[in-house]
């Protein structure tokens, strides 16, 4: 007997299967739907619009479109609500409700009666939770993404989420913006729906997608507000009545190889530093390691090609127009494992193959021969500070900081920063190593992105521009500076990190790769511990009580296949 298809899978247990059948039909005709209709297979659309997303709020005319797609495809479209997470609206922060939102999507795909699903995601968290649950669901899935938001100009010069948002705030702390301009500069960052306009979280995670094969070529980039993001949804609902017909599932597509190409675009795209946390969480569900010596294996082999903010000049919208991933993809080629499966049944190569010879703006994606710089953008440190790993993003960092040794100023919290970092009494001078404590996955923060550390007013007014800055915390990806990140284990966990006290010196060295307290074992062991963090009830506790170190990429261990030692 062939599986069933449509609403006829997994029914609802009554002890009695015709039953079930017959009353869910029954149910489902009063919503409208013909017979002829109800015996279709089912497309499943995770519909993640929010009040509270604003990254998402064209999502109904994308369910719309992607509706029309599987109507022409001959399938029943049904739209579904998930979680939604915007970035800006939660707290402590966003990535603690990642894998909730992981689950929510995994369960609904499983429990509900659906062939294959759209993922509707776009905001950082979104897509790596819609991944990690459609990878641990395993039912066939594609992704597609809201697209990325339009500049807007202010005072002749184009402005766009949120390298601006930073780089206008750190002026004004510095005295150089007045409380005027950055009001008016507050109404220009975001002009239009759609995500982040830089090469941020959610751009990267597009990115990645589509370097994954979880999306249709050529969509990860078009912008929220342009015509072909509503072609795009359209063809994705196509695509996913095929990909339901022969029954395609991500584990056939989520393969290490895969995961080794995303890691490359990730690398030359110059993308955002969550990245590594999200593609390292959505492997740990299909049973792939990224060890963090792999990723700086392949940042030694990868030039950064893509020359977008925070690191260079250009927005979302110019890498659209000057040939999206596809472009940066095809010149990866040689470096890319070809024979990766994709959505649409063809292989990675196959699919490049097809766009050989098309537009590609140089200013935008190099070559090649002329990257815009000759590694990867991320590397990994190591060291007594760090013995599981942190992350530096070296392509938005000053180089002139890379090897040197410096006097650690601690905050223990984020309480603390807040309260001393613009003390004038703070003592702390450019050349010292700003470290915050307690914000990493264990912590009551659960890891926001608070790594990126203001530079002290004082100084700041001083003209200092960038110090090292260190944590257990993450970075936005639209950020830049020399932040070393995701200190693992982290201090809340007992982690080296949280032994550090102001004074210490540290020694950075990007070329050895290794970031060191220069402080004797006998004296850490002398200090105390951060007392372990132990929320009573609800989802706090879950999260307490699962949540895995960044080198594991802040999964629950209960989520992966087999949960990892430690
Ligand atoms: Fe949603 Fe930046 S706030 S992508």
């Amino acid at each position: 007997m062939s599986d069933p298809i449509g609403l006829a899978r997994g029914l609802t247990n009554y002890g009695d299967r015709d039953f079930a059948l017959y009353l869910r039909r029954s149910f489902a005709k009063s919503m409208g739907y013909s017979q002829a209709l109800l015996t279709k297979p089912v497309i499943g659309i995770a519909n993640t619009a929010s009040g509270f997303n604003n990254c998402h709020r064209l999502v109904p005319e994308l369910v719309d479109a992607v509706t029309r797609g599987v109507l022409a495809a001959g399938a029943l479209p049904i739209a579904f609500p998930t979680i939604s997470l915007g970035e800006v609206f939660l707290n402590p922060t966003s990535l603690m409700f990642r894998n909730l939102m992981a689950i929510d999507t995994e369960e609904m795909i499983r429990a509900q009666p659906m062939d294959a699903v759209v993922l509707i995601g776009g905001c950082d968290k979104t897509v790596p939770a819609q991944l990690m649950g459609a990878a641990s669901a395993n039912v066939p899935a594609i992704q597609l993404v809201t697209g990325p938001l339009m500049t807007g100009p202010w005072r002749g010069e184009r402005l766009g989420a949120c390298t601006d948002c930073r780089r206008f705030w750190a002026r004004f702390r510095a005295g150089e913006v007045s409380r005027q301009q950055i009001a008016e500069i507050e109404g220009s960052l975001a002009t239009t729906a759609g995500t982040c306009a830089v090469m941020g979280t959610a751009s990267t995670m597009a990115a990645i997608a589509e370097a994954l094969g979880m999306m249709l070529p050529g969509t990860a980039a078009i912008p929220a507000v342009h015509a072909d993001r509503l072609r795009a949804a359209e063809a994705t609902g196509a695509a996913a009545v095929a990909l339901a017909r022969h029954k395609l599932t991500p584990d056939r597509i989520l393969t290490a190889e895969a995961i080794d190409n995303a890691l490359r675009v990730l690398l030359a795209i110059g993308g955002s530093t969550n990245a590594i946390l999200h593609l390292t969480a959505i492997g740990g569900r299909v049973g792939v390691d990224v060890p963090l010596d792999k990723l700086n294996a392949l940042s030694a082999a990868t030039p950064v090609l893509v020359d977008l903010k925070p690191t260079g000049p250009h927005y979302m919208e110019d890498l659209f127009a000057a040939g999206g991933i596809g472009a940066v993809l095809r010149e990866l080629k040689p470096l890319l494992h070809l024979d990766c499966l994709t959505v649409t049944g063809e292989s990675l190569g196959e699919r490049l193959a097809q766009s050989e010879g098309a537009f590609v703006d140089r200013a935008v994606v190099h070559s090649l021969a002329e990257p815009v710089q000759p590694q990867g953008g991320l590397v990994a440190l190591f060291g007594s500070l760090a013995p599981r790993g942190a992350i530096l993003k070296r392509s938005a960092a000053d180089t002139r900081l890379f090897e040197r040794q410096g006097r650690a100023v601690v905050f223990s919290s984020l309480e603390d920063l807040a309260a001393r970092i613009d003390d004038p009494a703070l003592e702390v001078t450019p050349d010292d190593f700003l470290m915050l404590q307690n914000a990493g996955p264990t912590s009551p923060s659960a890891m926001p992105e608070a790594g990126y550390l203001p530079i002290p007013a004082k100084l700041a007014r001083a003209g200092v521009k960038d110090m090292v800055r260190i944590s257990d915390a993450r970075m936005s990806g639209t950020a830049y500076g020399t932040v070393v990140l995701h200190v693992s284990p982290d201090a809340a966990s007992g982690g080296p990190l949280g032994k550090a006290r102001s004074g210490d010196l540290i020694r950075l060295s990007v070329k050895e790769r290794r970031i060191d307290l220069l402080v004797d074992a006998a004296e850490l062991a002398r200090r105390p511990a951060p007392a372990p963090f132990a929320p009573a009830r609800g989802y706090a506790r879950l999260h307490r009580e699962q949540i895995l170190q960044a080198d594991h990429g802040c999964d629950f261990a209960f989520l992966r296949p087999a949960p990892p030692a430690g």
